[in-house]
């Protein structure tokens, strides 16, 4: 089993001279980075299209003037990236970009960190040849986190490409400004590539793209981000502190499994006020995009200011007695280790509903397929897939990184997409033109999975009764149709000249009827497609198409039929030309799956961590003792890309931490950062000390954090599969354990920028027909929610959100992702 293919032929280009190698179809500018080599550039970015909004990256190649980020390498091509030409066109580009630029650079939150600083510096201007009246441009708040100063902006378009090709959402745009025009005579006089970006330039601004000056967007801060100076900034962080007085730790973010690489950006508190607290999160966003969550929700800290010895006597206490210890996916590895180490050593239950259906799935994975884990990672899929498919995910909210690579794959690599989800989206079929959704019943993930067989498998590898009942959903009939048919009449006509009838030939169209068989799969009926217009559809969606891959959520693991849909899976990579890759359900999900012998069930005295229990570790400042959030510990996480990230403690902790508990109850070593090497390398962890993980990119983007996990892949025998069971379609009114985009548990919700309530989620259709606030009763129990509307959604189904651990939303949904309510109006 191959990761996605990677087609990366090297060609030989020389850059000043110096002979270099780089990938073939790569833009200049980027086999330049790769080789360290620095060439200026502002509004490209990696990984999204080129706008050519800033023409900067002029350079010459083979003598001719090109714009090195969308120029693509060749076999022996010749660069030279200063000529007399060149400088003195950029160097009348940074003029035009500070004509009437503000002079606040004391006050400006980018201060210190500004491209338009350093490329003013970098190349020398200090004096304007260029001038031209202002035009005066109102700051705005877009949303509850985004702040634009149009007096700042320098139209890059960073914003508004990150927006599209990476996020998704399209949220905003160029727009007209209404400037001044640029006075004629400089058409003649300035350099030809800096007039047409002024020109441009003085035209535009940015703006929500729905025309309401709001964004209602996913509030991720990407476009803050990529801002190359001061005119995008996070509401919050606006005068708050300079760039120089920040100090940055590199940590993992920390709510998602996507495991992103964020910096915590820290300074104490106050003149007065040492203690140190996290004013921003920021990231190496050529190379990794974060969501809502892994930007704004970093204030979850415990903020306790010393060991409580009685509570901590009381806790060892409540372990001795203790026959469960119930916890989630909010813990790093070393801890897992150590409530594993306890199992083992005490004999008590592991309980974490978040992980064990995941984990589960995984052993049938295994059983299938002979891997102990899935084929690709989320970066693969958006370098070399044009085709991908999901399946068992809300795209929008259970995985950013899922999400960005689906709509990237669309944008960056002209791809297709089959997206099966029973909730309605509006956003996805936005990501592309070549996207097919198909919103199916409750329950029939398995004919989803069957519909990939059939349109992807090798036929002659499936073993012969799926063949067969695959090939029973196809049926032929035949239709009637239409069309025009192009006919020879003969007809006689006078012949002016000699006055005699002539027989002529003449062609006429007419619609003649015509019977024609028409072939149909049942699968796509019976997932809510229109069969009569899919094998169409689908024949223009492969075109050109090389690389295939599929993204798997959680829907999966909590099915009834998860076994068989993991053995489906396993077939799937076996027949079909298609890598895998599955989205652990929150932060270290996959960690805890490793190390953890998990139980079904919990019972009798139970403490819980993060979670309900008799007696409460909590991190978040509300058990029976005290323990640091995510953003006080040192360890490692796992994350979807199967990589071992190290992460750092931003914040000062006081109290005491569950390796403490460890020491008195089984003899743990002196520092949780002890345990990293003691991960078990039977499960794919290596024997490496904490200190020694790397915590980097390479300039052309390679992930040097941590290191992967080793997967095992024994030959295995094809997996005997099950046939759909279409009886388990759940029909009436249904619930789906579904959190807000940028919710993902008690620590998002601590912290003071994310906004999104523990509501009931509905389409605005169902929000009118329900009122403002319902009971959701559950065969086990109740749960009243505000409703809230979400206008992306579509259909009846209903999101509960499970991001509060004392709800108890997990016990109330059971094994399931969706179950059957009735919904009271209170
Ligand atoms: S807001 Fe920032 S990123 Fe967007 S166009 Fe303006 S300068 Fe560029
Ligand atoms: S916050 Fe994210 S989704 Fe919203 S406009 Fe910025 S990049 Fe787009
Ligand atoms: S970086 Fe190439 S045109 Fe801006």
């Amino acid at each position: 089993m191959s990761e996605v293919k990677t087609v990366e032929n090297m060609v030989s280009i020389t850059i000043d001279g110096t002979e270099y190698q780089a990938k073939e179809g790569e833009f200049i500018l980027n086999a330049a980075r790769a080789n360290d080599i620095f060439v200026p550039a502002i509004c490209y970015l990696t990984r999204c299209s080129p706008t050519l909004a800033c023409r900067i990256c002029l350079v010459e190649a083979d003598g001719k003037q090109v714009y090195s980020c969308n120029t693509k390498v060749k076999e022996g091509m010749e660069v030279t990236i200063d000529t007399p030409n060149i400088l003195e066109e950029r160097r009348a580009i940074m003029e035009v970009y500070d004509v009437n630029h503000p002079l606040q650079c004391g006050v400006c939150d980018q201060s210190g960190e500004c491209e338009l600083q350093n490329y003013t510096l970098e190349l020398g201007v200090d004096s304007q040849s260029y001038m031209i009246p202002d035009t005066k441009r109102e700051s705005a708040n877009w949303s509850s986190v985004l702040h634009y100063d149009p007096g700042l902006c320098i139209v890059c378009e960073r914003c508004t490409t990150v927006c599209k090709d990476m996020i998704g959402d399209a949220a905003i745009t160029t727009t007209k400004r209404g400037g001044a025009d640029l006075d004629k005579a400089y058409k003649e006089t300035m350099p030809k590539d800096a007039y047409s970006m002024w020109n441009k330039l003085q035209k535009s601004v940015i703006a929500p793209s729905n025309g309401t000056g709001e964004t209602n967007c996913s509030d991720c801060g990407e476009c803050i981000a990529v801002c190359p100076v001061g005119a995008l900034v996070s509401r919050d962080f606006v005068y708050s502190s300079n760039a120089w007085d920040l100090k940055r730790i590199p940590a993992v973010a920390a709510h998602t499994s996507d495991g992103a690489q964020v910096y915590y950006e820290v300074k104490p508190t106050s003149i007065e006020d040492r203690t140190e607290k996290i004013y921003r999160v920021t990231n190496e966003w050529s190379f990794v995009s974060l969501d809502g969550s892994a930007r704004f929700a970093y204030d979850f800290q415990n903020t306790i200011a010393s060991k409580d010895e009685a509570a901590f006597t009381a806790a060892i206490e409540a372990f001795k007695k203790a026959d469960t210890v119930r916890f989630n996916a909010m813990v790093t590895n070393e801890e897992a280790m150590m409530l594993q180490t306890l199992k083992e050593k005490m004999g008590v239950k592991l309980y974490n509903p978040e992980v064990r259906a995941f984990q589960k799935f995984l052993n049938h994975y295994e059983a299938a397929s002979g891997n102990s884990l899935w084929s690709t990672d989320t970066d693969a899929i958006m370098k070399n897939s044009d085709f991908v498919i999901s399946i068992g995910s809300a795209l929008r909210n259970d995985s950013p990184a899922m999400k960005y690579a689906y709509n990237n794959v669309q944008k960056m690599n002209k791809g297709s997409g089959l997206y099966f989800h029973p909730v309605g989206d509006t956003l996805i079929p936005t990501f592309g033109k070549n996207i097919e959704t198909f919103n199916h019943k409750v329950g029939l993930e398995e004919a989803a999975l069957y519909l990939v067989l059939g349109l992807f498998a090798d036929k002659e590898k499936l073993p012969s009764d799926v063949k067969e009942y695959i090939e029973s959903f196809i049926k032929s009939s035949t239709k009637t149709i239409k069309e025009k048919e192009v006919k020879t009449v003969k007809e006689m006509v006078l012949n002016e000249e000699t006055g005699e009838e002539e027989e002529v030939s003449k062609k006429v169209t007419e619609m003649v009827e015509k019977e024609i068989t028409v072939i149909t799969n049942g699968l796509v009926d019976l997932l809510g497609g229109d069969a009569s217009k899919f094998d169409a559809t689908f024949e223009k969606m492969m075109k050109k198409k090389e690389s295939f891959s599929m993204m798997l959520g959680e829907d999966l693991y909590y099915h009834d039929k998860a076994e068989n849909i993991a053995k489906l899976v396993a077939l799937i990579e076996a027949t079909c030309d298609i890598d895998v890759v599955m989205t652990p359900p929150k932060s270290n999900a996959l960690g805890v799956a490793l190390i953890c012998d998990l139980d079904d069930a919990q019972s009798g005295y139970t403490v819980g961590y993060n979670e309900n229990g008799d007696f409460k570790l909590s991190a978040l400042g509300t058990g029976d003792l005290d323990m640091p959030a995510m953003n006080q510990q040192e360890g490692t996480l796992c994350n979807i890309g199967k990589r071992v990230l190290p992460t750092n403690a931003a914040i000062e902790y006081n109290g005491y931490e569950l390796n403490d508990l460890m020491k008195e109850l089984i003899g743990a070593p002196e520092l949780t950062i002890d345990w990293t090497e003691t991960l078990p390398t039977q499960r794919g962890f290596k024997a490496v000390a904490f200190d020694s993980l790397t915590n980097s990119f390479d300039n052309d983007g390679t992930d040097n954090r941590g290191y992967r996990l080793e997967t095992s892949n024994v030959e295995t025998e094809l997996p005997e599969v099950e046939k759909c069971d279409e009886g388990a379609v759940l029909e009436g009114e249904i619930a789906y354990r579904c959190n807000p985009a940028r919710q993902f548990n008690d620590f998002t919700e601590k912290s003071h920028q994310i906004f999104e309530t523990f509501s009931l989620y509905v389409s605005t259709e169902k929000a009118e027909s329900l009122g403002e606030k319902v009971e959701i009763v559950f065969e086990n129990g109740s749960i009243t929610l505000d409703v809230v509307a979400d206008e992306k959604m579509i259909g009846d189904i209903v999101k509960v959100p499970d991001f509060r651990a004392a709800e108890g939303v997990y016990d109330l949904f059971g094994g399931s992702r969706y179950q059957t309510v009735t919904l009271r109006k209170v």
